[in-house]
């Protein structure tokens, strides 16, 4: 059953670990590890069974590795996932014991792979795991840590959207952003600070947000119009940018678009590839995700080589570079944006370390 997953996914380097004494069931899958030690989240989830849990990490691992790829990071793909039990519930649970336990699997893989937080876990686990371990990022900033990862992502998604104003829409200068219209849905942590930044290129802004407290904030702070979170997908613009859950262009909401291109920092936007396919026959250019939200991934790698914001920010500003390559390629091919990211990703492995720009 293992290796028929692995099988179907055409990689794979699986690595698990019991420990009865705290009950931890722990899966590293490693996408690979030819650019670089392999980095990726740990996540606590309480799968239904082993098929569901490898699965997970080997998806999430070979994402991982095709993100880390884009951001031309000196690094592979990985994921942990712990398989959650009941017990780890309650309140006398002794998480520290679980997330030591944790490092101890981590560090016998000898650094092939760096864990960081995910869904589930958080900068105090990471704490926990630091004292085991140096195979970890994203800890506490008092301890030379990354911190917010938002201003990064957010700063990645403003030079991918300067790339689709060159290439998509045909302005001379990305960075002059006098008419153009953004409508952004989710002004949260990075919405916000996507806002901000368009906002001082001069873009026009309509916003939504499930919580009028921060789209007013952000009107105040940018002079956005502020719509319902159901018009958002309406709205006559040149750029579409999903900044709150996964799954925002659907069957469902697609036919209401009316942008040129979709290009925002949310995760998973595309609810399945057959929407990706659809959004390039109607014209409409999307920006991949994970090429684009690569920002706050660059800024916590940055740890790796010893934390330093200014060079986190250069290497998130190359993001532009990336999105103005796969919208040439998709404008020169007319393939989906989707599939051209994919084999892009794919070249920079097979290239190897040596064909980084360090
Ligand atoms: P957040 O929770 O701070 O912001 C999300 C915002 O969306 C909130 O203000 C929320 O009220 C709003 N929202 C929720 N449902 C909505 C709806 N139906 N319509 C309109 N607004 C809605 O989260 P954050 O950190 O800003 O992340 C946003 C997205 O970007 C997520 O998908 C996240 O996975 C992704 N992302 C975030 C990164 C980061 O650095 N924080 C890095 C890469 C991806």
């Amino acid at each position: 059953m293992i290796f028929q997953i692995l099988t179907d996914l055409e990689y794979g380097q699986l690595h698990m670990a019991l420990d009865r004494a705290t009950g931890l069931r722990a899966i590293v899958a490693l996408h690979s590890t030819r650019l670089g030690p392999a980095i990726g989240g740990c996540r606590v989830y309480p799968y239904v069974d082993e098929t569901a849990a490898v699965t997970d990490a080997c998806r999430l691992a070979r994402a991982m590795g095709y993100k880390a790829a884009l951001a031309r990071l000196p690094h592979g793909g990985g994921k942990a996932v712990i398989w959650a039990t009941e017990a780890m519930r309650r309140p006398d649970f002794d998480r520290a014991a679980l997330f030591t336990a944790f490092a101890r699997f981590v560090d016998s893989l000898g650094g092939a792979y760096l864990t960081c937080e995910d869904s589930g876990t958080s900068t105090r686990d990471m704490d926990v795991v630091r004292k085991t371990t140096k195979h970890v990022l994203g800890f506490s900033t008092a301890d030379g840590g990354s911190g917010d990862p938002s201003p990064f992502t957010a700063l990645g998604c403003r030079r991918g959207i300067e790339a689709v104003c060159e290439v998509i829409l045909g302005r001379k200068d990305g960075k002059d952003m006098a008419g153009l219209h953004v409508a952004i849905q989710g002004v949260g942590a990075v919405g916000r600070y996507l806002a901000l930044e368009l906002h001082k290129l001069g873009a026009r802004l309509t916003i939504a947000d499930i919580d009028p407290g921060r789209a007013e904030r952000v009107a105040a702070e940018t002079g956005a119009k502020i719509i319902s979170i159901e018009e958002i997908f309406d709205v006559e613009c040149d750029i579409f940018a999903p900044c709150a859950l996964g799954g925002a262009i659907s069957p469902s909401t697609l036919p209401r678009l009316r942008c040129r291109a979709v290009a925002g920092a949310a995760n998973n936007q595309l609810a399945s590839p057959t929407v990706g396919r659809t959004l390039q026959e109607r014209g409409i250019f999307y920006a991949p995700d994970y090429a684009i939200n690569a920002g706050g991934l660059i800024n916590v790698a940055q740890e790796f080589a010893g934390y330093d914001a200014e060079k986190a920010r250069e290497r998130a500003s190359g993001i532009y570079a990336t999105i103005r390559e796969i919208a040439e390629r998709t404008q020169q091919t007319g393939r989906p944006p989707g599939e051209i990211a994919d084999q892009l990703a794919e070249e920079i492995i097979a290239a190897g370390p040596q064909a980084l720009a360090t």
